[in-house]
Order: C-alpha cells, then sequence, then structure tokens
C-alpha cells in the first residue's frame, strides 16, 4: 500500500518503484495526470539519493478537522485528507534514510520529502532535488519565467510544451501581443539552460474540463522551486532549486523536511481560487492571541512618487511630510479607511540602488513620526511604517529589531518592507535559500513587536500566513506602480492575476486608481482599465490589507468614493461566480460577520456582457444591490473615467447584467434592503 485516496475518492497520488527507484504518479477520476515521475536528490558532498531503497514501514491516516483563520476569504476552513507516510531505507553503504509522505485532498495532491533523525547523516548540501511533473499532456499554460529576484512580469499564456524553448521564456515582458521581438531582461548566465518558469503553475486540459495548479505549500528553511522544462519531454517539468551564491541549493542539517510539492486539482477554474489547499498543508497558528492581528484598507503617500510628483528623499517635493500625512490621517478618517502607508519617512533615499544607506530609526526633518502616529490614534487611523532596504539585508538584520520596537513604541500596527534592489552579499538571490531564511527572521521579529506585514519583493507565497497570520499580505507580483513608469500593465493581466499569482495566497497589487491618465506622467504611462475596473479589483485582487491606491485629491468629490469607503478587507465567504482565465472574473464576498455581499466582475481588453447570477442570497431576503459600472460610453483607452451608480432591489434566482467596457468592470454591495429601501427603491432595472 503506497497510495492515498481523497476523501471523495476521485483523486489518489501513489507511489511504485520504476527501474529501482521510486516514481510517484497522480490520478483523478481514472485519468493519470502526472505519470510515474522520479523522486530524489543530489549532493554535493554524498552519493545521490535517488535509488536502492528498501521499503521499511508505511502508515496511513486520514485527518477531518476544521481551523477558524484568523481573517481570510472564508469564516472556517475544513481540512480532510488522507495520508501515506513511506519510510524508505538505502539497501547499501551507509544506509541512509528517507520519508516520502503523500496526502490527497479533494481539490488536489502534495508530497513532501522528509530526513528523519538517523545515525549516517547529520547534514545535507543538496546540489539538486530531482523531483519531476511528468504531465500527461499538452495543457495550456500561464506562467511567469524562473526569474530568481522578481516575480513581477506579465502572464504568459503559451503550450506546456513551449515552455522549454528558452526564447519563450525570456523575450516577453511587455503586455503587447506579438512581443516576440522584445529584448531579453533576464540575466544571460541562465540561457544555456532550458526554459523555466517560477510556480505557480497555472494549466487547462485541452479538453478545458481540468484546472491544475502546481506550486509548493510550507517553503522553510529551503529554497524556492523553479519548474524547468525537459528539454526531451515537452509536458514533463523537473524541479530546479534558486541557488546559493555557490551554487549549491540548500545547506541544512538533519532531521530536515523540504516544502510540500502541491497540484491542485479542480473542474472549474475558480475552484482554484475557492481551494485551502496550501493553507492547510501548513502548520496551524504560532500567535497565541491574536487579537492584535486586525485586516484593514488604506491609502498612502505612494502614488506621487511612482507618477513624479513627490519624492521619497528629502526635497521640495518631498511626499512624506508631517502636514501631508496628517491630511491622509484626516481624509481616511472621513471616509472609513483603516490605515494610512507612508513612505519615504525616514533617512537614506538619497543613495536608493546606489549604497543603501537607510537608517531606521532617523526621520527626515520635516516628518515627526510621533505627532503623526497621534494625530492618527486621535481620529482612529492607524500608521502603516515602512522599512525599504534596497536589498541590504546585513544592515536591514543589525537594524530591524529596533526598527519595529519603535514602531511599536508609537502605535504603529503594520509595517510593509521591501527588497527594491540587488540583494546584499552578492550572489544572494531574493528567493534563495538564505533569503527564505531572512523573511522567516523578520516574521518572527515582526512577531514579537507585534507588528503586522506587508512585504515586498518577497519570496512567494506558500500558504505561511496559517502559521504566522500577522504575515497579511505580500508584492511578488507586477503591480500598480508599472503602470506609473514603465510600459504598463496589459488590461488582460488582473483577469489573469486571481488564477495564477493570486493562488498563492493574498497580493498587495494596490488597486483602487481613479486618475487613469495622470497629467505628470502621460503621455507614455497610463492605467490601462476603466474606473470601474479598479473598484470591482478591490474585491477580485484579494488582500486583507487592501489599498486604495490613489492621490486622495483624486478621489475628494468623486461619487464613486462610497465603494471605496465601503469595501471590507475581510470575507466570511466568497464564491467564483464567471471564470475565463485571462478573459473574465466575478467574485461575490462576503464580508465579515455581515450579511452584505460585494461582487467584482471584470473583463480583458475586450467589451462583453456577463451576468452575475445571484443564487447565492438569503432566499426570502430582499437586497439593496448599488452598480458601481462602466457607462456605454467608457473604454479603457478613450473614456476611463466615466461610470454611472444604479440601485435598486434584488432577491436571490435573480441576476445583474454586467455590460462591461473594454477592459472594464463593474463593482456591486448587495446589503439587506430595510424598510426605508423597500419603499426607496424599485427592482434593479
Ligand atoms: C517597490 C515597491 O513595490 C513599491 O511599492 C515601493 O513604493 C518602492 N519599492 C519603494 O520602496
Ligand atoms: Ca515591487
Amino acid at each position: 500500500m503506497m497510495t492515498a485516496a481523497s476523501p471523495d475518492g476521485s483523486i489518489t497520488i501513489g507511489v511504485d518503484r520504476v527501474d529501482e527507484r521510486p516514481h510517484y504518479h497522480v490520478r483523478a477520476d481514472g485519468d493519470t495526470l502526472v505519470a510515474p515521475s522520479p523522486l530524489g536528490f543530489d549532493f554535493e558532498d554524498a552519493p545521490p539519493l535517488r535509488d536502492g531503497f528498501e521499503v521499511i514501514g508505511t502508515t496511513g491516516r486520514t485527518v477531518d478537522d476544521t481551523w477558524t483563520p484568523v481573517w481570510g476569504t472564508q469564516d472556517t476552513v475544513r481540512n480532510h485528507f488522507a495520508e501515506r507516510t513511506i519510510r524508505l531505507r538505502e539497501a547499501d553503504g551507509p544506509e541512509r534514510r528517507l520519508t516520502l509522505v503523500l496526502r490527497a485532498y479533494d481539490d488536489g495532491v502534495a508530497f513532501r520529502y522528509r530526513w528523519p533523525e538517523q545515525p549516517n547523516l547529520d547534514s545535507l548540501r543538496i546540489a539538486s532535488e530531482e523531483t519531476h511533473f511528468r504531465l500527461t499532456a499538452d495543457h495550456t499554460a500561464w506562467w511567469i519565467p524562473d526569474d530568481y529576484d522578481n516575480y513581477e512580469w506579465v502572464y504568459r499564456e503559451t503550450p506546456l510544451s513551449a515552455i522549454r524553448d528558452r526564447a519563450t521564456a525570456i523575450s516577453f515582458n511587455s503586455y503587447l501581443e506579438d512581443d516576440e521581438d522584445r529584448t531579453p531582461v533576464r540575466p544571460t548566465s541562465k540561457e544555456d539552460r532550458p526554459g523555466a518558469v517560477n510556480p505557480p503553475l497555472t494549466l487547462r486540459s485541452p479538453d478545458e474540463n481540468r484546472y491544475l495548479a502546481l506550486h509548493e505549500a510550507a517553503l522553510t528553511d529551503y529554497s524556492s522551486m523553479t519548474l524547468q522544462a525537459d528539454p526531451d519531454a515537452p509536458t514533463t517539468l523537473r524541479t530546479h532549486l534558486v541557488p546559493r551564491p555557490n551554487g549549491v541549493k540548500v545547506k541544512t542539517s538533519v532531521p530536515h523536511r523540504t516544502p510540500w510539492r502541491v497540484l491542485q486539482i479542480a473542474d472549474r477554474p475558480g475552484g482554484l481560487i475557492e481551494s485551502h489547499l496550501l493553507q492547510n498543508l501548513n502548520e496551524p497558528s504560532k500567535i497565541g492571541d491574536p487579537s492584535w492581528i486586525e485586516p484593514m484598507t488604506y491609502v498612502g503617500i505612494w502614488w506621487s512618487m511612482h507618477i513624479g510628483t513627490h519624492t521619497w528623499g528629502q526635497t521640495d517635493a518631498h511626499g512624506a511630510t508631517t502636514e501631508r500625512t496628517k491630511r491622509y490621517v484626516d481624509f481616511a478618517a472621513e471616509h472609513d479607511i483603516d490605515g494610512v502607508l507612508v513612505e519615504g519617512w525616514n533617512v537614506g533615499w538619497e543613495s536608493w540602488l546606489q549604497d543603501d544607506n537607510f537608517d531606521f530609526a532617523e526621520s527626515y526633518p520635516d516628518f515627526d513620526l510621533e505627532e503623526v502616529a497621534e494625530y492618527g490614534r486621535e481620529k482612529g487611523v492607524a500608521l502603516i511604517g515602512h522599512h525599504e532596504t534596497g536589498g541590504d539585508v546585513p544592515s536591514y538584520e543589525r537594524q530591524m529589531g529596533e526598527a519595529f520596537a519603535l514602531y511599536d513604541s508609537v502605535g504603529v500596527p503594520a509595517v510593509k518592507t521591501g527588497y527594491a534592489g540587488p540583494i546584499r552579499p552578492e550572489g544572494v538571490h531574493h528567493h534563495g535559500q538564505q533569503m527564505v531564511n531572512h523573511y522567516r527572521r523578520v516574521v518572527k521579529e515582526a512577531a514579537e513587536h507585534n507588528i503586522m506585514l506587508d512585504v515586498h519583493e518577497p519570496v512567494m507565497g506558500t500558504g505561511i500566513e496559517r502559521t504566522w497570520p500577522h504575515m497579511m499580505t505580500r508584492e511578488g507580483v507586477r503591480g500598480m506602480e508599472y503602470n506609473a513608469w514603465s510600459e504598463g500593465n496589459p488590461p488582460r493581466h488582473t483577469v489573469t492575476l486571481p488564477f495564477t499569482r493570486m493562488l498563492a495566497g493574498p497580493l498587495d497589487y494596490t488597486p483602487g486608481i481613479f486618475n487613469l491618465t495622470p497629467e505628470e506622467t502621460m503621455p507614455d504611462h497610463r492605467v490601462r482599465t476603466t474606473l470601474s475596473k479598479q473598484l470591482a479589483n478591490m474585491v477580485v485582487l484579494y488582500s486583507p490589507v487592501q489599498m486604495a491606491a490613489d492621490l486622495i485629491e483624486h478621489y475628494e468629490g468623486e461619487d464613486a468614493v462610497e465603494f471605496i469607503e465601503r469595501v471590507p478587507a475581510d470575507w466570511s465567504e466568497g464564491h467564483v461566480l464567471n471564470a475565463r482565465i485571462g478573459e473574465s472574473i466575478t467574485i461575490a464576498r462576503r464580508k465579515k460577520d455581515s450579511e452584505a455581499w460585494y461582487v467584482g466582475t471584470t473583463t480583458n481588453a475586450e467589451a462583453r456582457i456577463l451576468t452575475v447570477p445571484l443564487d447565492f442570497l438569503d432566499a426570502g431576503q430582499s437586497y439593496v444591490a448599488h452598480v458601481f459600472e462602466d457607462t456605454p460610453a467608457s473604454d479603457y483607452e478613450d473614456n476611463p473615467h466615466a461610470y454611472r451608480i444604479r440601485r435598486g432591489l434584488v432577491t436571490t434566482g435573480g441576476t445583474i447584467g454586467a455590460d462591461l467596457a473594454r477592459s472594464g468592470g463593474q463593482a456591486v454591495i448587495l446589503e439587506p434592503a430595510t424598510a426605508g429601501d423597500q419603499e426607496e427603491y424599485g427592482a434593479l432595472e
């Protein structure tokens, strides 16, 4: 017995011996999704652990429990799986031992390796993890390249078999469809390898009846996995771990366990989004009293630096002044927004990206941290602090204890960190083992000071927010900022992210721009959506710390700001109602501990008419729908700002029509109708 079958019996993962070597396979509903694929390791200083094993024992168990996230997209999460543990020992030689753990869930499978404590093995210098994924069809794939330092790429849609073509993998960081001749922006040292991607990798079967996502969970003291095409087998991917500067992939001691290798399996694209598999594969929360952890919406001193009207550093146009921050606090207080991010408050920005010299304890002379924090406290608005390291990790590690203590002492409950620049020491990659460990040290340090985190230039999420629920959100995405100073993000980008990057967990994309063609950056830069799509993205692009990113001046006097005032950052349940990857999406989410629903619908560069079915509403209850949407004249290129608001009564079983402009959207609030509402509104037209 070397298999595990999902609770509903539809999915199995099993291990067999092929040519003396353990191979695993995955099946669903009688179809083989992953053909027998090798497992094992090569080491720098020891013989490989690939074959010649004997099975010294297997055990199985079934777990079915339900846990309550501190925050999230659902009130409770069921963790129901069958697990099979297979203990292997080398038949000859030092008799090294290796354990395989397989899990089957109704929404996917996972497996990991464990090295138990043993007499002849006390440390590991992994040269390569030899886990292969022999996928059995040439699926349609959505992916970004295997950049070791950066996930800020536009997702590409190709056949799975096209990933191995290095040229395909490197030449596309452009929103243009016909971008084959763009200059590669990839480090040349990696060009002798076949194409590879950074997970999560999303796949659709040729018959469009199955959706898969390949990723990892619980990444701890290990390097991130990239997936490299096999030059000889068009639909096979091989694990390629991000190297340390000396080429070693992972250096650690025994006992040890790898992250889980995870395959999400769903019969509709929305199933991938609704799954909690990654979180279920992580340990329960280590935060004893999480009462200080609270989702929040925020505005910030941020976009003006990206569009160029203000600076992070001390100039005549310095953004983070006491006076300006107070205006942001006033705005937040007036509009029911929980927090204000302040970037550029501390000295060191003059040498950012040269020789970083950030001091996380010293404010610029025109910014008084205590005064501003106190002002916020009086108005019930939290400050969100900022630590831009520029990649100078040694300096940050020296300072971070005091830096978090300072924020804690003035009552700042959340900090955005950043690693925009090459990691020091040179050769260390953002996604390698040393940085995985650094990011975790920051998580632990922040917990000591009851500070929530929003990490930019992070390592990809792997579900650790279950264990560390103050690890609220992260970037790891080509976010809004690109629209301010690069060729920007294509209309399809945010209808691709929910099915790709968002599977790894919350993302700090920073939606909510109203002035989509800011004069300062025109004509070269603009945001390629309508205003209504910006609102809808506040629901679609899930983050428990959710930004409304525009300048407050751009919100003043806009009726649509009502949606930003009312949209929460924490939810009780959610359903994906429409879903075509890269084309369109509708997500309905119920506000935490409330009967109110928020529904976001968005489209790519094509205008389209979609129907939002209201089956999720309570029967016998009438709701007022507040619909923020494109007008017939809206268009992301010619008329991005145009929107209208219509209101009316709806009930379960009804629908709302969503007439979307090119790169348009619709954002809806549905709340139980009061007697007054029943009189005021007719049926929604
Ligand atoms: C890059 C981050 O993604 C962005 O949000 C931030 O403003 C800059 N770095 C400066 O820290
Ligand atoms: Ca960034």
